[in-house]
């Protein structure tokens, strides 16, 4: 089985719980920043998992044009979703009906969230304003979910499972 990740990341911790991942992953996996990614490569690959973070309720832009663009190629594999935020509850629930199509959704195999970090040092002025606004948050911290990277890892690995 060859899997991709793509992810799209602005202070690294989509990155990482990418990286994080893919170590779990059996057979030949590939981890790659999705701003470097053609929609030719997916090709190469049977599972394609997207990795992203939400920006005040959003997802980067970038990530959802690359999801339009490949959605031909995007319907022919077996993919999977999870993101990198605060609310976990929303991040399973909303932060994805409002931001990813209905078809990758019904399409989608797994769909996780995978923890976040604030790092405040790392983030410009408005940021740190609306950061603090949204979570009262007064230092930076790391709560990436390693429970449940080991979960969606254990369920791509199932996938390899049914395919024999
Ligand atoms: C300016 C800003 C706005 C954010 N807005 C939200 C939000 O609306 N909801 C949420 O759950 N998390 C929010 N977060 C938390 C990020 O999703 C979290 O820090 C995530 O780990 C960032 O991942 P990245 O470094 O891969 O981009 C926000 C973070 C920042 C800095």
């Amino acid at each position: 089985m060859k899997t991709l990740i793509l992810y799209y990341s602005k202070y690294g911790t989509t990155e990482a719980c990418g990286r994080q991942l893919a170590d779990k992953i059996r057979g030949s996996v590939e981890v790659l920043n999705i701003k470097e990614a053609s929609i030719q490569k997916l090709k190469d690959y049977d599972s394609i998992i997207i990795g992203a973070s939400i920006y005040a309720g959003t997802i980067n832009k970038e990530v959802k044009r690359f999801i339009a663009e490949a959605a031909e190629i995007l319907q022919e594999k077996r993919i999977g979703i999870f993101l990198c935020c605060h609310d976990k509850q929303k991040g399973l629930g909303e932060f994805m009906t409002a931001n990813l199509p209905d078809w990758f959704l019904e399409k989608a195999f797994v769909k996780a969230h995978l923890g976040h970090e604030i790092k405040l040092e790392a983030m410009n002025f408005f940021e740190r304003g609306l950061i603090k606004h949204i979570i009262k948050v007064k230092e930076s911290y790391s709560q990436v979910d390693s429970v449940a990277i080991e979960n969606l890892a254990a369920e791509i690995n199932g996938w390899e499972k049914v395919d024999g």
